[in-house]
């Protein structure tokens, strides 16, 4: 049986994306146990980074979407076990370029389709934006984490998202919000949470800063009681959960 591909997509830039997308990926592979790839799609590289790895101003990633090389190739190892990472370089720069000049509504679903021969979990740390990339990850993926911060302006991404999805009869791919950088003393948080009880809720937290510094993921450095760790843990269950419910 192929793996599943979940994307972790907004429209909007700093909400949460990158650091979700590592700290559900290390869950996959070290506590679920799953053959897991980080699939680092935006140009920033900062998922490459957390995982300690520098690509320079390598031009390879590029080079995979346009199938001038096998992404395979690209794949490198991290230092967990199950956990690889098909790092971004700077050649992603002008992804939505390279889409439109290829006109293959599916390259992304395909790479990713061969991708999940060899993978239980695929998750996709996406660029912000509503553009051609984001319709190729809507496309490819089983799933799709949309991290809102409790904010009019968040949400208002998630409903252009869903609006998105619901104007292409391609893409019926599922949604799951995930309340992002959550603060409880604010009450525009509880509010904000109150109204949508059913969403995985990830707090604020000085860990997953630091994260940058250390350079790997919250739960490797922190205990695994800690706030942070178990809000990470109950939303990969909850995914394994929705994965399970619609395939
Ligand atoms: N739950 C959290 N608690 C505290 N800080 C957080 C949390 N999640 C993310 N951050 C911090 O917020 C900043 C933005 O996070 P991140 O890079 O994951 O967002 P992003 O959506 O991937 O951004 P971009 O759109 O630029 O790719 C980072 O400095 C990160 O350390
Ligand atoms: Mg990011």
């Amino acid at each position: 049986m192929s793996g599943k591909i979940i994307a972790v997509y907004s429209l909007k830039g700093g909400v949460g994306k990158t650091t979700l997308a590592v700290n559900l990926a290390w869950e996959a592979a070290t506590l679920s146990k799953r053959r897991t790839l980080l699939w680092d799609l935006d140009a920033q590289a900062a998922a490459t980074y957390l995982l300690r790895h520098d690509k320079g101003h390598s031009t390879e990633a590029q080079a995979a979407i346009r199938r001038e090389m096998n992404p395979a190739k690209l794949i490198l190892k991290s230092k967990f076990g199950n956990l690889d990472l098909l790092p971004a370089d700077p050649s992603l720069r002008d992804l939505d370029v390279i889409f439109r000049d290829l006109g293959k509504k599916k390259r992304l679903s395909n790479l990713a389709s061969e991708l999940a021969e060899r993978y239980d979990r695929i998750i996709i740390d996406c660029p912000p934006g509503l553009t051609d990339t984001s319709e190729q990850i809507l496309r490819a993926a089983d799933l799709v984490i949309v991290p809102v911060i409790p904010s009019a302006l968040s949400r208002r991404a998630l409903e252009m998202i869903n609006q998105h999805v619901g104007r292409h009869k391609g893409l019926a791919v599922p949604l799951l919000p995930v309340f992002s950088m959550v603060d409880r003393r604010r009450t525009l948080h509880r509010e904000a949470l109150m109204a949508e009880p059913d969403w995985p809720v990830i707090p604020m937290a000085s860990g997953f800063e630091a994260m940058s510094e250390r350079r790997e993921p919250l739960g490797n450095f922190t205990p695994r009681r800690s706030a942070g760790v178990q809000a990470v843990a109950q939303l990969w269950a909850r995914i394994e959960a929705d994965l399970t419910r619609t395939s």
